[in-house]
């Protein structure tokens, strides 16, 4: 039987970490996978989450199953932290999943029952896993623009234009905040043209949300994804908890399925709890717990809050520093839309040979489309990485 198998296609994102690993170089600069690292390259444990695996670790009196959708305190959280009070809570079903990636999953196989001919359309780029899942589920797909590579923003007229060719039924996946890789994000104007588009186009959003209060804020992160699920009957919502929570191994994620009434929604939670089944049974509850515990509890919550916006702050103070150096040593002001960016990532640009010639030459590791992860900078690197840029002749 196994010698049936053909060798599956690296995932890029997965196979830099590895090359990266490998290389003995002792300076090596990691901008690859992503993953948010301090000032001396670690990547900590965030306090409020110690704090709640104590208390977990002294109060649990039993690991028994807790239930298919997971914990309901923890959806119900979940839905404060992402939906705010934009919908009813009775119109969310909602499942805990390993992971957003186990979300996006999810829904994609939800749609895939729900409406099978459906397009899933893409902006392009995105995060390689999104069409990735999409293929290997044999699902359709399209690409809408996004990326302006002369601005290094959006090309929202490209984006219009293409979204002008959705059919009633498909379903348009938009990054909640923080888009990865290119760091470049739709204005709140621009995300409501997009919206009235969606809905004379009788679509259906889809939100990848994984960055929430990596970019502008918390509150601020989730203002794109409340106002899609307030605008529409019926709306997907996949949330990764691994980013702001710093909880990437726990595998910690929710899927909503934003419903048009009660009757909806309860049809929509029994589909979603029969998913898990069939995919993984009961979903991991370490992290969610840890999630729970943080949002319930006031002084857990601001002192989680506080070291969010340090983490927030210390990216944005990079990318600062990174724009002032380049603006130095480049004598132009044509890599300041690093400091616009937002979230963990930016892409710088340029071609995958230059991205190749960075790595030979100065031991920089980024993703082979120029995505940098921001937060793998230090103020010691930005200085290297600016000048290397500059040195290839980017
Ligand atoms: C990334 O884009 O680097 C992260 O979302 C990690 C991953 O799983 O690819």
């Amino acid at each position: 039987m196994l010698e049936n198998l053909s060798a599956q296609p690296a995932d890029k994102i997965l196979a830099l970490m590895a090359t990266f690993k490998a290389d003995p170089r002792s300076d090596k600069v990691d901008l690859g996978v992503g993953v948010y690292k301090d000032a001396t390259g670690n990547t900590p444990v965030m306090r409020a989450v110690k704090e709640a695996e104590r208390r977990i670790l002294n109060d649990q009196k039993s690991k028994a199953y807790v239930g298919l959708a997971g914990d309901p305190d923890f959806s119900a959280v979940m839905k404060d932290l992402v939906l705010g009070d934009s919908v009813a809570q009775e119109r969310v079903a909602a499942v805990a999943t390993p992971g957003g990636t186990g979300a996006i999953r999810q829904a994609l196989e939800l749609i895939r029952i729900a409406a099978p001919q459906a397009t899933v359309w893409l902006s392009n780029p995105t995060w390689p896993n999104h069409p990735s899942i999409i293929k290997y589920l044999g699902m359709k797909t399209a690409e809408y623009r996004y990326f302006d590579s002369a601005t290094r923003g959006v090309d929202f007229k490209g984006l219009l234009e293409d979204l002008e060719q959705v059919a009633e039924g498909d379903v348009v996946l938009l990054h909640g905040c923080c888009h990865n890789p290119t760091g470049a994000n739709l204005t709140y104007d621009q995300m409501s043209q997009v919206i009235s588009l969606m809905q004379k186009k009788r679509a259906v959003p889809m939100v990848d949300i994984a960055y929430q209060g990596f970019g502008d804020g918390l509150a601020e992160d989730a203002v794109a994804t409340r106002q899609i699920a307030s605008s529409f009957d019926n709306c997907l919502v996949a949330a990764s908890c691994s980013k702001n929570f710093g909880i990437y191994r726990e595998r910690t994620g929710i899927l909503m399925a934003i419903a048009k009434d009660a009757d909806q929604q309860a049809l929509a939670q029994q589909n979603l709890a029969f998913l898990n089944r069939q995919n993984y049974s009961f979903p991991p509850d370490h992290g969610a717990r840890v999630v729970t515990t943080i949002l319930q509890d006031p002084e857990l919550r601001a002192d989680w809050e506080a070291e969010l916006e340090e983490t927030r702050n210390s990216m944005l103070a990079l990318r600062q520093q990174l724009a002032d150096e380049l603006r130095r040593l480049s004598n132009s002001d044509r890599f300041d839309f690093l400091a616009d960016h937002r979230g963990m990532f930016s892409r710088l640009g340029t071609s995958p040979e230059m991205v190749e010639k960075l790595r030979a030459d100065h031991g920089i590791y980024m993703v082979g489309d120029s995505r940098m992860n921001i937060a793998g900078l230090n103020a010691k690197t930005v200085p290297v990485l600016a000048k290397a840029i500059i040195d290839a002749g980017i």
